[in-house]
């Protein structure tokens, strides 16, 4: 095993009603800046929730996060973070939400000139306002995780970034927020955790059976419960069990001392740049791709998910990698998700433009770091 060191210091609040905690959690007489999206909390009642928990606090609020979080609008709120002395930030919504307000956090804080240098550059975090968050779709991990994700439309860029001081100081999540989620969302964030869990465990063997296992775990766990989700939408267990799979499935634990391949995700970023797929989406489709291409790198640990899993037990290595790939594709379509290029506009020369882009910043992806612009056209050409 490498060496690691491992630290999450989110607290988590689980179960219905919980927000009223948020009197409790929010450090008192903080003034807080109150983001949100496009107004579902608005219709899920976890606006009017935070507001009553919130009653004795100076709240200033910022809607309109768009999903695939956009540079242009979070600036906008870094201003008022400043101007209005903002010394909380409270995320109430899903990973769009979180993501862009860890950026609020960390660009209020920025001390160059431009804090999409933070993206671009990796410039590191190494302070941001504090925050904590009501996440309200069970999908990224952002919740637990010191990640986020930000795009830039005027440049087509989707990058990430992370840090130790992102971190929420808690995460209120209530699984009765998501009744009202549109089923093709709750399809996204199972995928997204879905290929989490894959991202950290399809590399190459590398014994650290604990991880394997745990793994195995989430991902049985996650195609288990999913069709309970569609047959029984109303069921808050399965709701409640969706989420904390969601939230653990990226919260660290999975890949400690092993290998990460990411390479899905990359390149599921880049098209979403490109074409505003949903990011659940563009990882159902890059998978298959990724693993047709990485056969021979990937193939141990492909028939392992394959064996465990999926209880395939063809013996021929090759025909056993084929049937994980497609048990895995029937696993996506069983959520509605048939993920083809025509459908989500992914021609050939988008490819190009993603090659050229990657290229461009001398990226290679995979555990590896055999992917390359090439490699990724490869990979695009085989992923229907
Ligand atoms: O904007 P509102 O009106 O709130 O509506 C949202 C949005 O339209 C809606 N929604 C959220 N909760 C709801 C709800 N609608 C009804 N009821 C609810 N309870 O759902 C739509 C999608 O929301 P969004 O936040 O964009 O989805 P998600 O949580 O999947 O986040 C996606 C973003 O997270 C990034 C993705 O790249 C993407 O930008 N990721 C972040 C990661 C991280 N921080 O660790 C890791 C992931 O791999 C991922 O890259
Ligand atoms: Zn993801």
């Amino acid at each position: 095993m490498n060496n690691f060191e491992y630290c999450n210091p989110v607290k988590i609040v689980f179960g219905k009603g919980q927000i009223s905690k948020l009197k409790d959690l929010v450090p008192k007489g903080a003034k807080v800046l109150m983001t949100y999206g496009g107004g579902s909390i608005k219709k899920n009642g976890a606006y009017d929730q935070v507001k009553a928990a919130l009653q004795s606090f100076d709240v200033v609020e910022f809607g309109g996060i768009e999903p695939n979080p956009q540079y242009s609008t979070l600036m906008k709120a870094v201003e008022i973070v400043k101007k209005e002395n903002i010394d909380f930030l409270l995320a109430v919504g899903g990973g769009s939400t979180l993501d862009g307000t860890k950026f609020i956090a960390a660009a209020t804080k920025y001390q160059g000139e431009d804090p999409w240098d933070i993206l671009e550059k990796g410039v590191a975090v190494e302070e941001a306002v504090p925050l904590g968050d009501v996440i309200t779709l069970p999908a990224t991990g952002s919740e637990m995780n010191g990640f986020a994700v930000i795009s830039k439309k005027e440049t087509t860029e989707k990058l990430a970034f992370a840090s130790p001081a992102i971190f929420p100081r808690f995460s209120i999540i209530d699984p009765s927020l998501t009744f009202s989620l549109p089923l093709r969302q709750v399809a996204n964030g199972i995928a997204d955790a879905f290929v989490h869990v894959i991202e950290q465990y399809a590399t190459r063997p590398f014994n650290a059976p604990l991880q394997d296992r745990q793994a195995e775990a989430l991902l049985l766990a996650l195609v288990e419960e999913a069709p309970k989700v569609f047959a029984n939408p109303d069921d808050y267990d399965v709701r409640a069990n969706l989420f904390w799979m969601a939230t653990q499935a990226l919260n660290g634990w999975l890949n400690v001392g092993t290998l990460q391949c990411w390479a899905t995700h990359n390149i599921g970023h880049e098209l979403t740049a490109q074409t505003g797929v949903d990011h659940g989406r563009s990882l159902a489709l890059v998978l298959p791709g990724v693993w047709r291409s990485q056969r021979k790198e990937k193939g141990e640990k492909i028939v392992q998910l394959g064996r465990r899993v999926f209880g395939i037990d063809e013996q021929d290595f090759d025909a056993a990698i084929d049937a994980t790939i497609e048990a895995t594709k029937n696993f996506f379509k069983s959520l509605g998700i048939e993920a083809t290029r025509a459908k989500y506009g992914v021609t050939d020369e988008v490819c190009q433009n993603v090659a050229r882009i990657v290229d461009s910043r001398n990226a290679k992806f995979g555990d590896r770091a055999n992917i390359d612009g090439a490699k990724i056209i490869e990979i695009l050409n085989l992923c229907d």
